[in-house]
């Protein structure tokens, strides 16, 4: 297991779409471990393959920081298939350090995904969970949070997004 360094805003890899798991061996195991324990380590809520680098259809949810007794849940080929309600609530993502905008996204959410051992099951959630679940799948859609804001919110984050892309580049030179 390793921790993996989180790609930031401005990476190409963001922007794509993930391909379907359709092989689950030991490589793709793996991946789930690095994902679980980067994601633990910066203590995030969720974090998508592409975060890490690998375009794949693996999302994991970090279930005991949102006070649900259970383990870290890993999702392959999530998707979802029902949505309801509303709510806008302030938002973030560790490919975007530092901004944060209310966003709006549906109350109840019901995913279907498989396991790591291949088998179906479909999970419901709401608040906080219904949040990280449509905030992890649009990550495989290549969708980031701040296109879910208006135009002028975005004109107004340019700077901040700029200064974003520079300590990138500055720590790929340092390393
Ligand atoms: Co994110």
């Amino acid at each position: 297991m390793s921790i993996i360094s989180i790609r930031l805003y401005g990476d190409s890899i963001l922007r794509q779409k993930a391909s379907a798991v359709k092989v689950i061996d030991k490589s793709i195991d793996l991946l789930a471990e690095d994902l679980i324990e980067t994601m633990l380590s910066v203590k995030g809520l969720g974090l998508a393959a592409p975060q890490i680098g690998y375009c794949l259809s693996m999302v994991v949810v970090n279930l005991p920081a949102l006070n649900l007794d259970e383990p870290p849940l890993i999702l392959l080929n999530p998707q979802v298939i029902s949505e309801q309600g509303e709510k806008v609530y302030e938002e973030g993502c560790l490919s975007l350090p530092g901004i944060f905008e209310e966003i709006k996204r549906a109350e109840k959410v019901v995913v279907w995904a498989r396991n790591l051992k291949g088998e179906e099951f479909s999970l419901e959630g709401d608040g906080l969970l219904s949040r990280v679940l449509l905030h992890e799948i649009d990550h495989l859609n290549g969708v980031l949070f701040i296109d879910r804001i208006s135009s002028l919110r975005r004109r107004l984050l340019r700077k901040k997004l700029k200064n974003l892309k520079r300590v990138e580049e500055k720590d790929e030179h340092i390393l």
